[in-house]
């Protein structure tokens, strides 16, 4: 079949690799019909993580069941299905907690597994014609039969839960007032979820004229960073107070802020956060944060050790949660939202294209430009 094979910094290709087969009687073969890149396949990408070339990329998959292992029970060949990103066992300490992004048991030694990441297991990703799921009737959520909203049902592989998730880190209440770092896909969908959940008033902070646009265009308050200091621009409009709550969807890999400068500041994003957030607030942080970063700008920064400001965070009373969402802990209910008209997260993508196109789209998504914002691959187009 063809596949997104990573072959080293700022380079995949679309190749022949091997099909893959049922390993074990849990498994289900799935027929991608759709499959997202996400800026996590970025840091990848970029050569800013320890993946190796021969990688095949591809965690955000929803397709239809092609082949059944003989012990899987709930689902059936032809079944139009949407799989988390984490790969999870279903019966682990953590993945009874409802922690399926720490799963103890399917990539031993480490707590949590995905589909075609790097140190997550051997999973290989879907940006390809088939993938293999393990532990099938967990790890699949099922979907109306069809073709409708493929759009706005892949997003519950990742970035819709994921957003959602940076408003359960941050405990998002009605009425609440809340700041998101970073208006890419996962950002938007932060914003979009802090809405679903009633809050009052949603900063956006970025610096992309398309994605800021799409913040205002779902009603929150666009923020560009290089107009002037993002904490300060956010305390004006929040009566010199800042917001009840922040999200940091932009993680390690953040831009500078100041104006006219193109280089790479770690923390600043987690330390703006302290700095807009009021006394006795909270801070979710979906955004990727590495142990370790070929990259990283000195040599703190590449063991994963930033310069953060707890003096400031422990003195405001802040707290603050972190780490890969358990999107199979909200993908039920966020289905449910798009079935009945509730949500259409698939404002956020601005490209469909088909599997060959994969080398351009990395590209432009990862230059941000062309209005690149969420790209949609369809492997059967
Ligand atoms: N926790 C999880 O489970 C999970 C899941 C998916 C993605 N992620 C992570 O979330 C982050 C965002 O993902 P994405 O797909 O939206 O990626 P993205 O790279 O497209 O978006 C990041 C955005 O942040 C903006 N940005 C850069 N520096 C900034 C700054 N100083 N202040 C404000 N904005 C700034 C960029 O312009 C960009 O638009 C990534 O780190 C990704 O790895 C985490
Ligand atoms: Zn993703
Ligand atoms: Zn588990």
């Amino acid at each position: 079949m063809r596949a997104v094979v990573y072959k080293g910094p700022f380079e995949v290709a679309v190749e022949q690799v091997e099909d893959p087969r049922i390993q074990h009687p849990s498994d289900v073969i799935v027929r991608v019909t759709s499959t997202a890149i996400c800026g996590s396949d970025l840091h990848m990408y970029e050569g800013r993580t320890a993946a190796e070339p021969g990688i095949v990329f591809g965690h955000e998959n929803l397709g239809v069941i092609e082949e059944t292992g003989d012990g899987v029970t709930s689902l059936s060949r032809g079944d139009r299905v949407v799989m988390p990103f984490n790969v999870a066992c279903g019966f682990c300490k953590n993945c009874t907690a409802g922690y399926t992004g720490f799963c103890l048991t399917v990539n031993p030694g480490f707590a949590g597994g995905a589909y075609g990441y790097v140190a997550m297991g051997p999973f290989t990703g879907g940006q390809a014609e088939y993938v293999r799921v393990p532990y099938a009737d967990f790890n699949c959520l099922k979907l109306p039969e069809g073709t409708e909203m493929e759009t706005d049902f892949v997003l519950l592989a990742d970035i819709f839960p994921t957003g959602y998730h940076g408003n359960e880190l941050a405990d998002v209440r009605p009425g609440e007032s809340v700041a998101v770092y970073g208006g890419g896909p996962v950002g938007l969908m932060a914003a979009y979820s802090a809405m679903l959940r009633g809050a009052s008033k949603v900063f956006v902070v970025d610096r992309v004229a398309e994605r800021l646009q799409k913040a205002a265009e779902i009603g929150a308050v666009p923020i560009d960073f290089t107009a002037g200091n993002a904490a300060e621009q956010i305390k004006e409009q929040t009566a010199g107070q800042g917001t009840d709550k922040g999200i940091d969807a932009v993680g390690y890999q953040a831009q500078a802020q100041a104006r006219g400068e193109d280089r790479e500041e770690p923390a600043t994003v987690l330390n703006s956060l302290v700095e807009t957030v009021r006394p006795t607030g909270a801070l979710g942080v979906p955004g990727l944060y590495v142990p370790s970063d070929p990259g990283g700008p000195d040599e703190q920064a590449r063991q994963g050790m930033l310069v953060v400001a707890i003096g400031r965070l422990f003195e405001k009373g802040l707290r603050m949660g972190t780490g890969q969402c358990n999107v199979k802990r909200y993908n039920r209910q966020l289905r449910d939202l798009i079935i009945e008209g509730r949500a259409k997260p698939s404002f956020v993508v601005s490209h469909e294209l088909p599997l060959d196109q994969a080398p351009t789209a990395y590209e432009k998504f990862d230059k941000r430009v062309e209005g690149y914002t969420k790209v949609v691959l369809h492997p059967h187009a």
